[in-house]
């Protein structure tokens, strides 16, 4: 470990140092007046720990499956298009990285490098993210997933229209990368040309379209993006096999509550009928818990990735799970509890009025 980069905080601020001004702010802002970016973190600041002591702690177990992939720690790597942003190598240096650590890997649709480059890079377990871009393309697309290996389908539905960062508006921020996934058939990429927040977005795309999304393959489908329990009890009636519960990092819509405070009434709504995931402001061992605690079965991380790529490649996003893992370790012993299979309740303090509340 280097000294001087012992926290994912440590990471973030040395690859900010390091990236050019405009590909950090595409990488770090939300959307409008990131509002929802910086609730993902006020409400997990939220949630309190409820040590226990003298209880035998020495041997702790984080592993676990995901779709029955196993993984060394309930930490995955969220999709997200255009690694080489933070690091020449881009997707292969984050699947590498994720692999050291014997971890699972979403690849981003909008990849700098093909889903078969990412796959030959490793065998770690790797899902497919789709951003649907017309039938042709996404069954092409899937049938290639299918091909290289790629043991789900994560389809991400929190983009109806493109997202509108208005850091990336000021910066006239224009993608400098090819997204490798689309070579030979660019139209559907969107124009390289065109500014980011004018690109498409996912429309057209609806709830009757999952069935023969799901007809294409035998493989899983997760629904990532997912915010509330009417669209989770709408997944699981459509038979998901995930649900990937996440604001994008609040980079879609902003003013809405966080990840962490809409995942109790998704686990409630979805009653055991499939696995829930959660991403958007995890920078903690002791986020992971509190997500755990709250029902997830493991959780994903995005701006960090980055953070580690920028600073040192696949060493870099491994460096940045291994402290996740070790934060996770000291926050489960410190709760006297040697297993992320046997979280009971009482390990964390919700203050009243956190959470979703009234709707009207
Ligand atoms: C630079 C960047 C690009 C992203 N691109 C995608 C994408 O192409 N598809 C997608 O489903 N999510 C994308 N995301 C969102 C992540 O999957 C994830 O939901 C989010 O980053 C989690 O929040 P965090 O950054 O606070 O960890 C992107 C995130 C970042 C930071």
């Amino acid at each position: 470990m280097d000294n001087n980069l012992v926290s994912l905080y440590d990471y973030e601020a040395a690859a900010k140092l390091t990236l050019p001004h405009d590909h950090w702010d595409f990488i770090d802002a939300g959307a409008m007046d990131e509002n929802t970016a910086r609730r993902n973190r006020s409400a997990l600041d939220g949630l309190a720990l409820r040590p226990r002591f003298l209880r035998d702690v020495e041997k702790l177990d984080i592993s676990t499956t995901v779709l029955g992939s196993p993984i060394s720690m309930p930490v995955m790597i969220a999709p997200a298009g255009g690694h080489m942003l933070a690091h020449a190598d881009g997707e292969l240096a984050t699947v590498r990285g994720a692999a050291k650590s014997r971890t699972l890997m979403m690849a981003a649709t909008n990849s700098n490098y093909t889903m078969e480059e990412i796959a030959e890079a490793t065998t770690t377990p790797r899902w497919f993210q789709l951003y649907h871009r017309g039938r042709e393309v996404t069954e092409t697309l899937v049938r290639r997933a299918e091909k290289s290996g790629y043991t789900a389908i994560c389809l991400t539905v929190d983009t109806p229209v493109p997202s509108y960062k208005e850091r990336d508006v000021r910066n006239r921020f224009v993608r400098p990368f090819r997204l490798a996934n689309f070579t030979g058939m660019e139209a559907a990429a969107g124009d390289e040309e065109t500014p980011s927040w004018l690109n498409p977005g996912v429309p057209g795309l609806t709830w009757a379209d999952l069935d023969w999304l799901r007809s294409l393959s035998a493989l899983p489908l997760v629904l990532k993006g997912i915010r509330t329990p009417e669209d989770a009890r709408l997944a699981v009636d459509h038979g998901v096999e995930g649900i990937l519960v996440s604001n994008h990092g609040g980079r879609q819509i902003d003013m809405t509550l966080s990840s962490i405070e809409t995942l109790p009434e998704i686990v409630e709504a979805v009653d055991g009928r499939a696995e829930i995931y959660l991403d958007s402001g995890i920078r903690r061992g002791s986020d992971v818990l509190r997500a755990l605690v709250m029902g997830a079965t493991a959780v994903a991380i995005g701006r960090p990735l980055f953070w580690g790529l920028a600073v040192d490649g696949a060493n870099g996003v491994h460096q940045v799970l291994e402290i996740l893992r070790r934060e996770l370790e000291i926050a489960l012993a410190y709760c006297g509890v040697t297993s992320v299979h046997n979280l009971g309740p009482g390990l964390i303090s919700v203050p009243h009025g956190w959470g979703s509340g009234t709707v009207r």
